[in-house]
This record gives structure tokens, C-alpha cells and sequence, in this order.
């Protein structure tokens, strides 16, 4: 793609209703613009996606969307094979390539080689406080922090990305916390303005007492806001509290990967970062 077509992709992804992160795209454009693919009938966008390498061998497909008049006609197989054939070049023969697929297309990506592992819960609704108070404290990080969070957030991922965070975590309006025991960190949240209100995610937590702790920090911020949390329903302690917070599930992703499937600490992963990167 060229720089301008990603604003057409975020617009696409908006009337898909999956209510993008306002910096997201940008984020990821900042770090790798080989990483977002046009589909083009002449010089016209009529579809995309991407396909981001972390390195270490691992990689993640999303934003996949053809412009409704063109659907229907073969182009969205051929532009997703291309990618997916792409970033396993990208990635080297033992890559593992990772995505949450939308249900519906989960026997097509299963035909293309990918295995589901759990599914992704998007819970939403408005953000309710207060701030659940205790010894221990939630604190905002600083960036001098901010490598610890990225230690944290790489055992519940295929791999440590670094590079990815600290453009991520730098866009406006984006806010990042810990939870402080003593002088341990056990657990860290996020929350991100959206095109309607709110997500949160990731949250990653030694456990549930530190992960209601970060979660009720952030959604008193926005209290009465729409928020949405992507929760993985591998880890059952997670959906119980996003109920427990008044959210219900509004959709749903299946984790698919091309590849062996890889080891991550779904116990220790209360949020997902986002649908479309990992
Ligand atoms: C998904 C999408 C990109 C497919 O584009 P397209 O040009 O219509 O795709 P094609 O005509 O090449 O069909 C590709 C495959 O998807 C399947 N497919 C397409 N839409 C589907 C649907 N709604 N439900 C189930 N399968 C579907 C087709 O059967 C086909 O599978 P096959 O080749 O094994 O028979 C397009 O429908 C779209 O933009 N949808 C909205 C965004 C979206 O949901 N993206 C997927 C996010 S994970």
C-alpha cells in the first residue's frame, strides 16, 4: 500500500463495525509499512489487508476486506493466499503465522492450513467504576517502565515485541498502568480512545485479584463510556470478570496459526491487544 491507502482500509475496517483503535494503523504504518497490502483493479483500491512480521519467526494477518461491490468474485482468496504465501516468505520456512479469523470464515482459513487454538470473546458496554482500592497500588508508567511491561506482555505472546509497543503505547490518548506489589509489577492494562469509545486490552496479570485491580483502574477513567474488551476464552477467570463488569459478548474471534501452534500463557492474559495485530 501507499501511505494514503491505509486511511481507506481503517474507513473499510470502521464500516465493518470492528471499530479500530484511533492510532492503530498509524502505529503499525510507523513500523512497518511493507506490512499493509493493497488489492487494486487498475489504480483503484478495492481491497487489503496485513501482514506483520514481529520477527523471531512469527507473524499476524488481519484487517482482511475486500470493498463490498468487488466480494464475491475469487479476489479476496487470491489477495489473502498472496499474503499469506508473502509473510511465510517474510518469516522463513519454519514461521508460525497467527490471526483471529472471523467464525464465519474459519473452514477457509482452515482450508489455507490454519488450526484453531480458542476463541476470542469481544465483551462491550459502558465502562462502570469506581477504582477497586487495596494495598497494593495502580500506578500510570512511565517510559522507563515500559520495558518491563513488554517482558510481561511477551509471555502471553508468540514472541517479545518491543519495537511494536513503543510505537503503540505512544500514540495520543493511549493509557498504560501497573499494578505494583510491593515493589513487584503483577499486572499490566491498557486502554485506547477508538472510533466509539473505548478498548482495553491487553491486560496481563499474575492473577484475578491483580487483574480486577488494573481493570477497574482503567474503566473509572472512562466511566459511562462504551468499552470493548477482547477476552480469550482460554482463560475462563477472564470472562467472568468482564460479566462481573457488566459486559456482554457482541462478537467473536477464532485464534487460527499456520504453523505449530505456539506455547503462550493464556492464564496470565486477561485482554487481548487487538483483533487485527495480535
Ligand atoms: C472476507 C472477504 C474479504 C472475502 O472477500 P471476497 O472477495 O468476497 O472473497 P472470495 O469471493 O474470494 O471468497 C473467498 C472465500 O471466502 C469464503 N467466504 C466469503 N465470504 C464468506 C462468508 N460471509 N461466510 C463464509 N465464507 C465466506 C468463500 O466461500 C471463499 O471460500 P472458498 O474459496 O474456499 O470457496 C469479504 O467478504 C469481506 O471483506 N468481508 C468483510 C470483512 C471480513 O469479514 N473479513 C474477514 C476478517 S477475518
Amino acid at each position: 500500500m501507499v501511505a494514503g491507502e491505509v486511511s481507506t482500509l481503517a474507513r473499510w475496517a470502521v464500516d465493518e463495525g470492528w471499530n479500530p483503535g484511533l492510532g492503530d494503523l498509524d502505529a503499525v504504518w510507523d513500523l512497518q509499512p511493507a506490512a499493509f497490502v493493497a488489492l487494486r483493479q487498475g489504480s483503484n483500491l478495492v481491497g487489503g489487508g496485513t501482514i506483520l512480521d514481529y520477527g523471531g519467526g512469527f507473524g499476524f494477518m488481519g484487517l482482511f476486506i475486500v470493498e463490498p461491490a468487488w466480494r464475491g468474485r475469487g479476489l479476496g482468496g487470491r489477495l489473502w493466499t498472496w499474503r499469506r504465501d508473502r509473510l511465510h516468505e517474510r518469516l522463513g520456512s519454519s514461521g508460525v503465522i497467527g490471526m483471529d479469523g472471523v467464525v464465519a470464515l474459519e473452514p477457509f482459513y482452515a482450508r489455507g492450513g490454519f488450526i484453531p487454538a480458542y476463541r476470542n470473546i469481544r465483551m462491550a458496554g459502558l465502562a462502570s467504576g469506581p477504582a477497586e482500592r487495596g494495598e497494593d497500588s495502580v500506578v500510570t508508567l512511565a517510559h522507563g517502565d515500559l520495558d518491563r511491561f513488554a517482558v510481561a506482555e511477551a509471555a502471553t505472546f508468540p514472541v517479545a515485541r518491543e519495537a511494536f509497543w513503543t510505537r503503540w503505547l505512544a500514540r495520543e490518548g493511549v493509557q498504560t498502568v501497573g499494578l505494583l506489589r510491593g515493589d513487584t509489577w503483577a499486572a499490566f492494562g491498557v486502554l485506547r480512545p477508538c472510533v466509539e469509545g473505548f478498548k482495553l486490552g491487553p491486560v496481563v496479570a499474575d492473577d484475578p485479584d491483580a487483574a480486577r485491580m488494573v481493570v477497574s483502574d482503567l474503566l473509572a477513567r472512562i466511566e459511562g463510556s462504551p468499552v470493548q474488551w477482547d477476552v480469550p476464552e482460554a482463560n475462563p477467570a477472564a470472562m467472568v470478570m468482564a460479566r462481573d463488569f457488566g459486559l456482554v459478548e457482541s462478537f467473536a474471534c477464532s485464534r487460527m496459526y499456520l504453523g505449530r501452534i505456539p506455547s503462550v500463557d493464556t492464564r496470565r492474559l486477561y485482554g487481548v491487544a487487538s483483533f487485527e495485530f495480535g
